[in-house]
C-alpha cells in the first residue's frame, strides 16, 4: 500500500476496467479516512478564512454566473494550502502513473481544487471538458462532507446513457468519469457541501 492512497492494484483494475467500460465508476475507499478527514479541516479553515474564489464558467471566464456554478474554489497547489493538500496531490500523482499504466490515456498532470457551494447553490449540467482546451481526460470528485443526511440533496447527478445517477457527497465517496463524455450536474444542497475536484489532464498545463 501507498502511504494515503489506498487503491492496491486489483482496485486500479477495477477502475480501469468500469473506466472503459461504462466511462464512470464510483468509489467508498480509495483514499485513507485521516488523510480525508484533515482535507475535511483544511477546507473548513480554508471557508473561514475566506480564502476561495467564486467559480467561473468555462475557460479563463470573467464573469462569475452563481445561477449556473455556485461554488467557490481554492486550487491545491495555492500557497495557502497546508500539509493535507501535498499529501492529496501526491496521492493523486501516484494514481495518475497508474492510471497510465493501466488505461494508456497519457496522462501527464493533475490539478485539483477545494470546492465549497453554500446552501441553495448548484452547478448546472455540464461536461468537464473545454472548447478551447481539451486536456481534461478524467475527472475525479471526492466529498468531504463528514455528517449528510439523506435529504440534504446536493448530489451528483450523472447523465448516463441508460438514465440518471445520482452520488451523494459523503466523504469517502470518490467519483471517476471521463471528461469529455459524462454530461453531470449539482443539485441544489440545504447545507455546505464540500469537495475536492481533480482533473487528469494529458498535457502541460496551460494559462487558467
Ligand atoms: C465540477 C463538478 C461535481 C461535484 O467541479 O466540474 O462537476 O459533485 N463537480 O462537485
Ligand atoms: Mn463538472
Amino acid at each position: 500500500m501507498i502511504a494515503n492512497m489506498r487503491a492496491e492494484s486489483s482496485d486500479i483494475k477495477v477502475i480501469s476496467e468500469n473506466i472503459s467500460r461504462l466511462g464512470w465508476m464510483d468509489s467508498s475507499d480509495l483514499f485513507a479516512a485521516d488523510l480525508l478527514d484533515e482535507l475535511f479541516l483544511e477546507a473548513c479553515d480554508h471557508d473561514a478564512s475566506r480564502s476561495l474564489s467564486m467559480a467561473a464558467v468555462g475557460n479563463n471566464a470573467v464573469r462569475e454566473i452563481s445561477s449556473i456554478r455556485g461554488d467557490s474554489t481554492l486550487w491545491l497547489d495555492d500557497p495557502r494550502c497546508g500539509t493535507a493538500s501535498k499529501n492529496f496531490l501526491a496521492a493523486l500523482d501516484v494514481l495518475r502513473k497508474q492510471l497510465n499504466q493501466s488505461l494508456m490515456l497519457g496522462l501527464e498532470s493533475v490539478e485539483a481544487h477545494f470546492a465549497i457551494y453554500p446552501a441553495g447553490m448548484g452547478y448546472g449540467r455540464h461536461r468537464d471538458r473545454f472548447r478551447d482546451d481539451d486536456a481534461r481526460v478524467l475527472s475525479m470528485i471526492c466529498y468531504l462532507n463528514t455528517d449528510w443526511p439523506a435529504d440534504a440533496g446536493g448530489e451528483l447527478r450523472l447523465y448516463l446513457t441508460d438514465g440518471d445517477h445520482d452520488i451523494a457527497p459523503r466523504i469517502g465517496t470518490s467519483v471517476i468519469f471521463l471528461s469529455a463524455e459524462i454530461e453531470h450536474e449539482v443539485l441544489l444542497a440545504s447545507r455546505t457541501r464540500y469537495s475536492i475536484a481533480v482533473w487528469f489532464r494529458r498535457q502541460e498545463m496551460q494559462v487558467r
